[in-house]
């Protein structure tokens, strides 16, 4: 296994070591910093090249707050009881999915100590469907490898999601715009390392469900 530096620039490197990163410090993100990142988000594709996204920046400890409070209610009602009744993912184990309950648990309370916050927003209607996200998941990606890239630890969170109304309210999102993702960025306390995956032959396939892909 190659070292995995704090900083990236092979596109390789920043994918497979990018990492949800839960734990961040307080100190100040530059915003020079920030800026690369939300640039990052803009070059993504949107359905039809519509752009209908809109960036919201949040470094108000109130608004932060507000909707934390919210991010935790979401975890005691739902999150927390499933993660301590369900089996470990591919590629994980009962150690490391232990660990990884204790790091959604550590953001959970620290969420709005997180620096810096981007919400990513989408201008989806009253009647969003199925394929709504499409247009500002992609966005969302960018600006995760870009923090990666810079050194900067944050992690794709949409779970206040369940109290939407509330949260959206409290970030003064207007009507007709809805937040998809809330990504809170700093400089992370523990070090990138590569992100563990089920085998790749379990989940791909070759002309026809369930024939496996020699390639592999
Ligand atoms: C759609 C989506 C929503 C997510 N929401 C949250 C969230 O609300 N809180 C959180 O801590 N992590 C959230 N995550 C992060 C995943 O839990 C994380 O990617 C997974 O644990 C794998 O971690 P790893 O990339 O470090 O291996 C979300 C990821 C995705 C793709």
């Amino acid at each position: 296994m190659p070292e995995v530096t704090t900083e990236a620039t092979d596109v390789f490197d920043i994918m497979h070591t990018m990492r949800a990163m839960r734990r961040l410090k307080p100190d100040p993100v530059p915003d020079e910093l920030i800026r690369k990142i939300l640039a990052a988000g803009q070059a993504a594709a949107s359905g039809g090249n519509t752009q209908r996204w809109r960036f919201l920046v949040l470094k108000d400890p109130a608004i932060k707050k507000a909707v934390q409070v919210y991010y935790k209610k979401a975890f005691d009602e739902l999150v927390g009881p499933r993660y301590a009744t369900s089996a470990p993912p591919p590629g994980s184990d009962p150690a490391r999915y232990k660990r990884q309950h204790a790091a959604v648990e550590y953001l959970t309370d620290h969420y709005h100590e997180a620096p810096v916050w981007i919400v990513a927003c989408l201008e989806d209607g009253a009647n969003a469907g199925r394929s709504a996200g499409s247009s500002i998941y992609p966005a969302v990606q960018n600006m995760l490898l870009a923090a990666r890239a810079l050194g900067l630890g944050s992690t794709l969170t949409t779970r206040h999601i369940q109290y939407e109304k509330e949260v959206d309210a409290a970030m003064g999102i207007p009507p007709g715009f809805h937040s998809y993702a809330i990504l809170p960025i700093g400089y992370p306390m523990g070090r990138f390392g590569p992100v563990g995956r089920g085998p790749l032959k379990d989940v791909v396939y070759l002309d026809g469900w369930g024939k496996p892909y020699p390639g592999l």
